[in-house]
């Protein structure tokens, strides 16, 4: 029996849903706890392309039980919808449960998001405009509204009431922007609240007991280690933690009953939103990658910015996360290249920087040290085993070992299910 958490080392997309879809084969339990529906993870399953923004990607099996965390902000109309989206292509749903602890998205959360990312302009973070930002500062702020408020018919009128007044203030004075409708709201979220009380449980409880019983439980990050509001490129970053110690606290359960964690690292490096980028790839090649890798946000279809795969961010998340084992994606999608790049180290005014800088005066300066390593030529999507991949590829695993001090356990040679090579058992 093990607990493992599956993070992105990166500024997210890097493959999470696929490599939590491929472990949870393992596991009994899959469990998101943080984020909420700024989150876009794609899985295959056989011909089909699912694309889950707030419920764990272990749905897509038809035993395992799926957890909303108390760190996830949960907006019920996108996890309705979503329900009965999944419902509506046959994939059974009841196996869900959501915290009675988790904050929820109200309109003025989504409202809010808008109205600062358009007042920012070009100084703009690049959200997703799903309210993820606000509803977390009123977590923090102490006013936010949790699942069991939303199952409380008095409590959730009085606290939409309350906080309406307080943000209409906002919207009107501030923003010169138009009011909300608070009966409007009650109105809806009632109607969400009478779907979703089912759901509503007592998670840390059932993961504690589910640990004691010896079961095997994934924990499926969203976003990654450079979006992470504390250790990633702030401000240009989400307002949750995506590393691995949130899953302790996004899910209830102690740090001491995490047993390990994997990164998932895409071969190379995509940005969606603004911010530094040091191997960014701004031509021809960047384009060209983009196109072979699909490289439009899940979430919104905003094209992804590319670059060469960053070791120094790599490294730096080996190290935030306390990673155990690497799952690389999308080595595919490389093939075919004379050459391949990875950055080793940044350069900044002359002087070697070995780690990743907490300045983005300094990231913006910064200038990529890179290996340049052969390119392979052959086809790698029909390879099933790491043996059998071209030395090229081995050489180019290899590296990001040696510069990130972590074994490569999955490759990702494709979007399918079966098309992960696996060096080690992660459940084991
Ligand atoms: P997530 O947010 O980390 O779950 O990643 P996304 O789903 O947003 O983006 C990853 C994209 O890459 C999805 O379209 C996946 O289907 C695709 N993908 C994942 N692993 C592989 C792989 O090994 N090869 C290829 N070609 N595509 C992959
Ligand atoms: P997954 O789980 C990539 C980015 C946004 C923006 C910043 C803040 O699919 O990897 P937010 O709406 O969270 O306030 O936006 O974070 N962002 C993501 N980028 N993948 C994601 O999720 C992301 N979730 C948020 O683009 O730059
Ligand atoms: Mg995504």
């Amino acid at each position: 029996m093990a607990t493992v958490v599956v993070v992105g080392t990166q500024w997210g997309d890097e493959g999470k849903g696929k490599v939590t879809d491929y472990l949870a084969a393992k596991a009994d339990i899959v469990v998101r706890y943080q984020g909420g529906n700024n989150a876009g993870h794609t899985v295959v399953v056989g011909e089909e392309v699912f694309r889950l923004h707030l419920i764990p990607s272990g749905i897509l099996y038809p035993d395992k039980i799926c957890v909303i965390g108390n760190g996830v902000v949960i907006d019920p109309a996108v996890l309705l919808q979503e329900l009965d989206a999944l419902a509506a292509r046959g994939v059974p749903t009841a196996r869900l449960v959501i915290s009675e602890r988790a904050h929820v998205i109200l309109p003025y959360h989504r409202y809010l998001d808008e109205l600062e990312e358009d007042r920012k302009g070009a100084g703009k973070i690049g959200t997703t405009r799903r309210g993820i930002g606000p509803a977390y500062v009123d977590k923090v702020g102490r006013v936010g509204i949790r699942m069991v408020d939303l199952l409380d018919p008095e409590v959730l009128r009085q606290k939409i009431r309350q906080n309406l007044e307080d943000k209409n203030r906002l919207f009107t004075r501030v923003f010169g922007a138009a009011p909300l409708d608070a009966e409007a709201v009650i109105r809806d979220y009632e109607h969400y609240a009478g779907r979703l009380a089912p759901l509503a449980t007592d998670v840390s409880l059932l993961l504690n007991e589910a640990i004691e019983q010896g079961k095997n439980i994934l924990f499926e990050g969203a976003q990654g280690t450079l979006l992470d509001v504390d250790h990633g490129t702030y401000p240009y970053v989400t307002s949750s933690n995506p590393t691995a110690a949130a899953a302790a606290l996004g899910a209830g359960i102690g740090p001491t009953k995490i047993d390990r964690v994997v990164g998932v690292v895409k071969a190379y490096t995509t940005r969606v939103g603004e911010g530094p980028f040091p191997t960014e790839l701004q031509g021809e090649m960047g384009d060209q990658i983009r196109e072979r890798g699909g490289e439009y946000g899940t979430t919104t279809g905003r094209p992804r910015r590319c670059g060469w795969l960053d070791a120094a961010i790599v490294r730096y998340a080996a190290r935030i996360n306390g990673l155990d084992y690497l799952a690389v994606t999308k080595l595919d999608v490389l093939t075919g290249l004379d050459v391949v790049r990875i950055c080793r180290a940044y350069r900044y005014r002359g002087q070697l920087l070995t780690d990743f800088p907490a300045s983005l005066g300094v990231l913006a300066e910064v200038e990529p040290v890179y290996d340049e390593l052969p390119g392979w030529k052959q086809d790698i999507s029909g390879v099933r085993r790491y043996e059998d991949l071209p030395p090229q590829a081995k050489d180019y695993l290899e590296r990001i070992t040696e510069l990130t001090g972590v074994p490569v356990a999955l490759v990702g040679v494709g979007t399918r299910r079966s098309q992960m090579l696996a060096r080690y058992d992660i459940f084991g």
